[in-house]
């Protein structure tokens, strides 16, 4: 089996940068990593991210948007995760399960008890070995998430930007409590410092973590 790695985070944490920013990292070392995002990350699970994050959908209720999560994440780790990790790769993914519990539970308030069984159909068995929480204040996050979204020409996707900020400080405190409960699994990193030395920590830590047979040229 390969090794699971799962970033986190609110919207503009920075999260992404460090993902691509890993994956090359792991990708030079000649370590054989597959670089993955949700929700999406196939074809199919891409037609429901769009759908999901369109500003035009804002009168989606929670149980839609929930269930459509999961629809995604079941296609998912059927098509692209569960057979990376099956093959010995190293997976990246941009979001999983626990985003589910911070965004839907935390942030929207649906029952927790349906999240994890729904989240336990979905992930069909896999479930992260690492989780790297880019914990960030959702102010600064916001900033930049929207200086990214005006610099973009493609579809918006910003239906979550533009939820209030109370909705995203919920979400933040899911995610912290979610790392206080394991912090075997969670490696928690300050969103606001820079890049550079938020992906010291993130290489080093992962550098130790990795599996010897992974790790052989790292
Ligand atoms: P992204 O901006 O990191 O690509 O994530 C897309 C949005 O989807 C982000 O606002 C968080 C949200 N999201 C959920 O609400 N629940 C989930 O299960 C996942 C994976 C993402």
């Amino acid at each position: 089996m390969g090794y699971f790695i799962t970033f986190e985070g609110v919207e503009g944490c920075g999260k992404t940068t460090q993902t691509k920013l890993l994956s090359k990292f792991l990708t030079t070392r000649g370590i054989g990593t597959v670089l993955t995002r949700e929700p999406g990350g196939c074809p199919i699970a891409d037609k429901i991210r769009a759908i999901l994050l369109d500003a035009e959908n804002r009168a989606m209720s929670p149980l839609a948007e929930l269930m459509l999560y999961a629809a995604a994440r079941a296609q998912h780790v059927t098509e692209v995760i569960h057979p990376a990790l099956e093959a010995g790769k190293v997976v990246l993914c941009d979001r999983f399960c626990d985003a589910t519990v911070a965004y839907q539970s935390f942030g929207r308030g649906i029952d927790r008890d349906i999240i994890d069984k729904l989240n336990i159909q979905a992930c069909q068995g896999v479930s992260p070995d690492l989780t790297i929480l880019v914990d960030c204040d959702p102010t600064l996050g916001l900033a930049r998430a929207r200086r990214r979204i005006e610099a973009t020409s493609g579809p918006r996707e910003e239906r979550f930007e533009l939820e209030e900020l109370a909705f995203h400080h919920r979400v933040r405190d899911g995610y912290r409590q979610l790392a206080a409960d394991q912090p075997d699994r969670f490696l928690v990193i300050d969103g606001s410092d820079n890049i550079n030395n938020i992906f010291a920590i993130i290489s080093k830590q992962v550098s130790i973590r990795i599996p010897e047979a992974l790790r052989a040229v790292c």
